[in-house]
């Protein structure tokens, strides 16, 4: 099966649009934990069961995947759990802003894919656009967690969460990464990575009240990050919303 797909693509720019939670769940009015980038959906299918109090959603842009995950979760009779396929980046943004206020409890992004490659860094899946949707279906004290084992790759997500303003790390938890992971149940690339010996770093952040910044302001701000030789990347400003 293929690693990565490339999710600039033509292909997986079309939006899709995604089921709203009563279509989706048995009790659609319980709150929902979100994961981005579930992959096989081995996480999330041992997860539902364990958190009945949730709906969990997985979205995954690899079909094949969805489909074996849909296929065992049916065989499970989950009903609290649905993944559906998509490109987070373009599909998402519409059922967050969509949802009932403050049905999102939890969203979940872990171990994404690396894209080294400066000029892949835009493949990425924590863009702008995706955080600030987030943010601004997260009522505040609802979370986000995020990991990885590639400091490359989580230290931008972090310094990009930091610069919207939008969250904070819950109080007491060690910094700069925390040491648990705050879900009950390893993902399958977690499983791998600590089977190595190699470490993970965590950040779980919880939303505040703060206004949304621009989305042009944080792009000018990841731009620069980005290119810091041609521009100097200041934290924006958190002073309107999107
Ligand atoms: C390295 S895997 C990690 C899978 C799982 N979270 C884990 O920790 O085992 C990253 C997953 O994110 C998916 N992905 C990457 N970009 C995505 C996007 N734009 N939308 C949805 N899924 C995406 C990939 O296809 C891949 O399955």
């Amino acid at each position: 099966m293929r690693q990565h797909v490339n999710p600039l693509s033509r292909f997986f720019q079309q939006p899709l649009e995604l089921p709203q939670p009563a279509a989706l769940f048995s009790d659609p009015a319980l709150p929902i934990h979100l994961d981005i980038g579930c992959a096989r959906g081995r996480f999330l299918l041992g997860l539902a069961p364990l958190q009945p109090q949730r709906n969990h959603l997985g979205v995954e842009i690899r079909r094949a995947l969805v489909a074996a995950a849909e296929e065992e979760r049916r065989g499970l009779g989950l009903g609290n759990l649905r993944v559906l396929f998509c490109n987070a980046n373009i599909s998402l943004e519409a059922w967050l802003s969509a949802l009932p206020a403050d049905q999102l409890e939890l969203v979940s992004i872990q171990f994404p894919d690396p894209w080294f490659k400066k000029k892949h860094h835009k493949r990425r899946v924590l863009q702008p656009a995706l955080l600030l949707a987030i943010a601004a279906a997260l009522a505040p004290g609802r979370q986000l967690f995020l990991q990885s084992d590639v400091l490359a790759v989580i230290e931008p997500m972090v310094a990009l969460c930091e610069a919207s303003g939008c969250f904070e790390r819950p109080a007491g938890d060690q910094q700069p990464w925390r040491r648990d992971n705050p879900l009950p149940l390893p993902t399958e690339r977690e499983t791998f990575v600590l089977s190595q010996g190699l470490p993970v770093y965590r950040v779980l952040y919880e939303r505040n009240s703060a206004p949304l910044p621009t989305l042009q302001t944080l792009e000018e701000w990841l731009e620069a990050a980005d290119n810091p030789a041609t521009a100097p990347a200041a934290a924006p400003a958190a002073t309107t919303s999107q």
